[in-house]
């Protein structure tokens, strides 16, 4: 049986010259998993820090913080939490956080109104802030010489977070940031081109074969062996989600290519459609326990 091929895609070859190096650094960036023993000097990660500081905010208002762990036994912790071995050989790891409990108290003390936590749209925008503010910090890792990558997993760990990062009520994580300096050259990912993510004036939809067809070019002959095993996840998922009827299609269909499609492997066995909704109360239970209280009204639904 030949090895799987990754989940995350493809190497992308295709571009070698660039207008300047800023856009060499964007079109050339890849996430790092593998990080050098070298620690990062507190001048560099502060310029990284100060970056991401000055992204832009919904009205300025930063509603955010970030937890930077250094110490090995609490990234030991988060790795073996997110079951991702480099968490703990990076030397730094960042956590991006919502913070409504910061604007909360400086409400308090001046004695001004305040519902930032109990309010979606402010919910929307401060993550939105949070993330824009984690994607400049990443930029600018880039552009020290440092490698980085997202962990989104933290978010089947809200409340062991709050309390490994003693966090306040009102703060939220929203995204690990691994970071280190990188044991090789990273390899950019193949991704959907321009042609298909930009719409021009209004949404354009595509044809059946267009669409398989730019996901052909993403992924280009990514085959996935056929096991048992394999069937028998993704019949499993079809059945839960869809029933019976669709996992038979499912099967089917897979048999006809004679291998499994990145598709059917990414809903079917990697981030499955079962799974992915198994935990929508679990998570706002966990946003109403972390001092948010924006689902209140739920039976809304
Ligand atoms: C929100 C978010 C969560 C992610 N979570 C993980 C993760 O838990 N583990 C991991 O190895 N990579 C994670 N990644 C990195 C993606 O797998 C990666 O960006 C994707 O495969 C594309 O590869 P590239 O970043 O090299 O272009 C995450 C990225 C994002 C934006």
């Amino acid at each position: 049986m030949s090895e799987m091929p990754s989940h995350h895609g493809q190497p992308d070859t295709n571009k070698t010259s660039f207008p300047n190096e800023i856009m060499r650094l964007l079109i050339e960036r890849a996430s790092c998993r593998s990080y050098q023993e070298k620690p990062i000097p507190p001048e560099v990660l502060n310029w990284v820090l100060d970056a991401g500081n000055h992204a832009a905010t919904g009205g300025n208002l930063q509603p955010y913080s970030i937890i930077k762990i250094e110490k090995p036994a609490t990234k030991q912790r988060l790795a073996e939490m997110c079951e991702q071995d480099f968490i703990a050989q990076a030397p730094v790891d960042l956590i991006f956080c919502i913070d409504s409990h910061r604007l909360e108290r400086w409400a308090q003390i001046e004695v001004a109104p305040f519902s930032h936590q109990d309010s979606f749209p402010s919910f929307w925008i401060a993550f939105q802030d949070t993330i824009i503010a984690a994607q400049n910090i990443c930029t600018a890792a880039d552009a020290m010489g440092l490698g980085s990558v997202y962990i989104g997993t933290i978010m089947g760990f809200f409340l062991q977070l709050v309390e490994l990062l003693s966090l306040p009520k009102g703060v939220c994580p929203v995204v690990l940031l691994s970071m280190g300096y990188p044991k090789g050259k990273m390899v950019p990912r193949r991704k959907l081109g321009i042609d298909v993510v930009v719409h021009e004036e209004h949404y354009h939809e595509f044809t059946d074969e267009e669409l398989v067809d730019f996901y052909e070019r993403k992924y280009p002959g990514q085959k996935i062996d056929i096991t048992e095993e394999r069937l028998e996840k993704i019949a499993s998922v079809c059945r839960k989600v869809h029933g019976e009827e669709f996992a038979q299609q499912c099967l089917q269909k897979i048999k006809e290519y004679g291998y499994i499609r990145p598709v059917h492997r990414y809903f079917g066995m990697h981030y499955t459609a079962d799974d992915m909704t198994q935990h929508n109360d679990e998570f706002v239970q966990a946003l109403k326990e972390m001092g948010f209280g924006i689902f209140k009204n739920r039976e809304l639904y």
